[in-house]
């Protein structure tokens, strides 16, 4: 049996990349003490760096002042061992998109932290069910699948594994409500609602660039202003990173079948090292 809410004090990241580092940062900001955890210094060091960056546009704009920023800050440790998670009441796994990395994770987790930690994974398109089946308390693992970039978007898609207690799936809601979040709920089926859905569109302008239907300019803003979204097809692709929206296909793909089927140019994108704004240049370049 998971704690409730009111029992939660720590929170235990795994994977302090762009997910990561921004789930610890929400945590930190809702007054939880956080603890970062990455398997090398620099990847935890470089986590604290994009938290500044975020906390800094936060101040830059007033929602917070520089003694928060510091408080913030001061809430979240950083380590490269697992066994620092021990004492986390919620723990969220962000790290690679392999399911052998997510399940050795949850194994370690599982003899690290007490019976009572909710075992939560920010997976985007893997089975919940499967990472679960790694551990004997397959009850207590969640998907908290949050939403990049993380410290500003509200939404946290919540999904229900075939094992997951309901129990940990209210904490899960509950936890994710109290960073400021409003969540949904998914069965545990490839991509849940979110990257089902977005990843297709996405791939979908990449064909129609690839195709000749418009520049790339034309296909983003025809969506931005035809649809009413912050950011067209080739502009949320380098945002969220090609690399990741070529994974996120691939298993869809595999799961789903042809109508998932990534875009070539998606493929010949990522070969070429051009991953979108973290490399400089994705369909469009960055400074
Ligand atoms: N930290 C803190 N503040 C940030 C920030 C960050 N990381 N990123 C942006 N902001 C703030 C800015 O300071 C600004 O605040 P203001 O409105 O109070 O001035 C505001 O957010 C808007 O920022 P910008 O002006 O730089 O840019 P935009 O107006 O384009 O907004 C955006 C940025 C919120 C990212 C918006 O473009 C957007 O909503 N884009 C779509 C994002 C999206 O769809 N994400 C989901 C991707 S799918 C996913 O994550 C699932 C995964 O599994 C693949």
């Amino acid at each position: 049996m998971v704690r409730t809410l009111d029992d939660v004090e720590r929170v235990g990241v795994v994977g302090a990349g762009t997910m990561g580092s921004g789930i610890a940062q929400v945590a930190a900001q809702a007054g939880y003490d956080v603890t970062m955890r990455d398997i090398e210094q620099d990847f935890v060091d470089s986590g604290f760096e994009t938290i500044e960056d975020s906390l800094d546009r936060f101040v830059s704009r007033d929602s917070i002042d520089a003694d928060e920023k510091a408080a913030i800050l001061d809430r979240i440790s950083g380590t490269t061992a697992l066994s620092d998670l021990a004492d986390c009441d919620v723990v969220v796994e962000a790290a690679l998109e392999e399911m052998d990395v997510k399940q050795s994770i949850f194994t370690d987790l599982e003899d690290a932290v007490d019976d009572e930690c909710l075992l939560a994974t920010n997976t985007s398109t893997l089975s919940i069910t499967t990472i679960a089946s790694a551990i004997d308390s397959e009850e207590r693992v969640v998907g908290l699948h949050f939403m990049n970039p993380v410290p500003v978007m509200e939404g946290v898609e919540i999904v229900e594994g075939e094992k997951s207690s309901s129990e940990a799936l209210d904490l899960a809601h509950a936890f994710a409500e109290d960073l400021g979040k409003t969540t949904w709920e998914s069965d545990d089926k490839p991509g849940f609602v979110a990257n089902r859905i977005l990843m297709p569109w996405i791939n979908e302008g990449i064909r129609a660039f690839d195709e000749g239907v418009a520049t790339k300019e034309d296909i983003d803003t025809g969506m931005e202003l035809g649809t009413n979204v912050p950011m067209g097809p080739l502009t949320l692709a380098d945002h969220i990173g090609l690399d990741i929206c070529l994974h996120a296909s691939e298993t869809l793909h595999e799961e789903l079948g042809d109508r998932y089927k990534p875009a070539y140019l998606l493929k010949r994108k990522v070969d070429a090292g051009d991953l979108g704004k973290k490399t400089g240049e994705g369909f469009y370049e960055y400074d």
